[in-house]
């Protein structure tokens, strides 16, 4: 096995991070988090850039902090005030880095937190929005709606220590809806079920009490200005929002009449190029969408202490010419080397293994830096640093602490 390269890099202001792929082997590589000593030059302040572009104002009002003293945090990390998570859909590294019409998107690559290598666990989409929750995918990799992950997840413990949770869901009718797959209930739907992870645990959607804690997203800015939010935000954007797609009727797709409802319809599977340049109006909706409430959230008297926001994508792309998804992690703590192929069906079972490389970004409000690591990581870290933070049990995979660290480079 052969070490793979970790690099923390700073980048000095406006200076541009090219994304190179670290080398690899085809075989099975274990996470190596060893830090070589961060450069000594001046940091660059993320959240200052968004000032002087008229996007950020730090609120004059700010909310009571937590007392956490009862929490004892792990791995040298300390309680998060409040840890927002954005999960977009469907798109990968290759898709987004300098996508022009992702400019926010890759502003915030560019100024904040960025995990260079960072992996979903598995294809289809559910399973990996399971996997962030609950430390496991559970050997699903498809998203029917008739599936009950009767596992503990990370709700569970964070109630444990008294910690409260939201799964905020946008366009969905009202709190804990579970009475369809999709809503509305014809061909103009926006909500998925599928990409709202806490509908799926029985011990929460068959509570109504727990159920509660999945509203519709406008409640988020109730919560952000009247001190309410809680430790434990969860976003599911609609799918006019999610860079994913889907329905007749995104903004999208009626401003732009032949705009696919899959990201997967926009490959030309002959030569593998995206031939569907309306697609680029989805993508451009999934933008101005975290344009919109990442600085609703900064500029909240709820943007406190040691909040951080993370934004990260479920699953990279479909690729029609494979007849696969783009390579990555399989269902496990293991990570592929970037060189995995396809070609090589020794590691596949069913043909769904593996989420693909996606960004992970993250925006402290501690560490407003822009921080890259090229360390190998998948949504199994990030629930692992979020259980530590908390002082939680580490649920399912992430309590392999040999090969699940937590991201140390963002929540020292
Ligand atoms: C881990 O990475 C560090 C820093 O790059 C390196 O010095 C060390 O040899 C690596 N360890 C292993 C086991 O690969
Ligand atoms: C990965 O593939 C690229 C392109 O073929 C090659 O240049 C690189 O050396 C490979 N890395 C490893 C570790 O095999
Ligand atoms: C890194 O920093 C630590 C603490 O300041 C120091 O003890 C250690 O020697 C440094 N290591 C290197 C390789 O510079
Ligand atoms: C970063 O910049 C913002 C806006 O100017 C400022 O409020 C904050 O204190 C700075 N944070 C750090 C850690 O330097
Ligand atoms: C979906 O996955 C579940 C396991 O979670 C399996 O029982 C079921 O048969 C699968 N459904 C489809 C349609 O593939
Ligand atoms: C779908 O249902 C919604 C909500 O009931 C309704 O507003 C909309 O007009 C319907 N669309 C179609 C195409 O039937
Ligand atoms: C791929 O094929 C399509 C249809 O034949 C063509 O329009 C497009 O220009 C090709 N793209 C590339 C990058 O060759």
């Amino acid at each position: 096995m052969k070490p793979f390269v970790f690099v923390l890099t700073v980048v000095a202001l406006f200076q541009i991070c090219f994304y190179a792929p670290a080398s690899g082997s085809r075989h099975w590589r274990q996470q190596n988090t060893t830090q070589p000593n961060a450069s000594k030059a001046p940091l660059e302040n993320g959240t200052q850039v968004l000032q002087q572009m008229g996007i950020y104002s730090e609120s004059k009002f700010h909310c009571p902090r937590r007392d956490f003293s009862h929490i004892q945090s792990k791995e040298g990390l300390k309680p998060f005030d409040h840890v927002f998570i954005f999960m977009m859909e469907n798109s990968g590294n290759d898709v987004i880095l300098g996508n022009e019409n992702m400019p926010f998107i890759n502003l915030l690559i560019q100024h904040f937190g960025f995990a260079a290598e960072y992996y979903g666990i598995t294809h289809t989409s559910l399973p990996n929005y399971i996997a962030l929750t609950s430390g496991s995918n559970w050997w699903s990799h498809n998203d029917s709606t008739k599936q009950i992950f009767d596992h503990t997840c990370i709700a569970d413990k964070l109630e444990e220590k008294g910690l409260r949770w939201k799964n905020y869901a946008q366009s969905i009718p009202y709190a804990g809806y579970k009475g369809s797959s999709a809503y509305p209930q014809n061909s103009s739907f926006v909500w998925l079920q599928e990409h709202v992870p806490f509908l799926f645990y029985p011990q929460i959607f068959l509570d109504p009490a727990r159920a509660a804690n999945i509203p519709p997203l406008e409640e988020l800015e109730q919560d952000l200005y009247s001190c309410n939010v809680p430790e434990y935000v969860f976003i599911s954007p609609d799918i006019c929002h999610d860079m994913h797609g889907g329905s007749d009727v995104c903004p999208a797709v009626t401003e732009y009449p032949n705009t696919p409802k899959k990201l997967a319809y926009c490959y030309n599977t002959k030569n593998n190029s995206r031939n569907c340049i309306n697609i680029n109006n989805l993508w451009k909706k999934g933008d101005e969408f975290l344009r919109e409430w990442i600085p609703k959230i900064m500029n909240s008297p709820s943007w406190t202490g040691n909040s951080v926001i993370i934004v990260t994508w479920d699953e990279a792309n479909y690729n029609e010419e494979l007849d696969v998804f783009t390579e990555g992690g399989p269902d496990t703590a293991y990570i592929y080397s970037t060189n995995f192929s396809f070609a090589d069906h020794s590691f596949l079972i069913d043909g769904y293994y593996g989420g693909g490389q996606v960004p992970l970004i993250v925006i402290s409000k501690e560490k407003p830096y822009h921080i890259v690591t090229h360390a190998k990581y998948n949504h199994y870290n990030l629930l692992k640093s979020i259980e530590a933070s908390y002082g939680l049990d580490y649920l399912g995979y992430t309590s392999d602490d040999r090969q699940v660290k937590v991201l140390h480079e963002f929540f020292g």
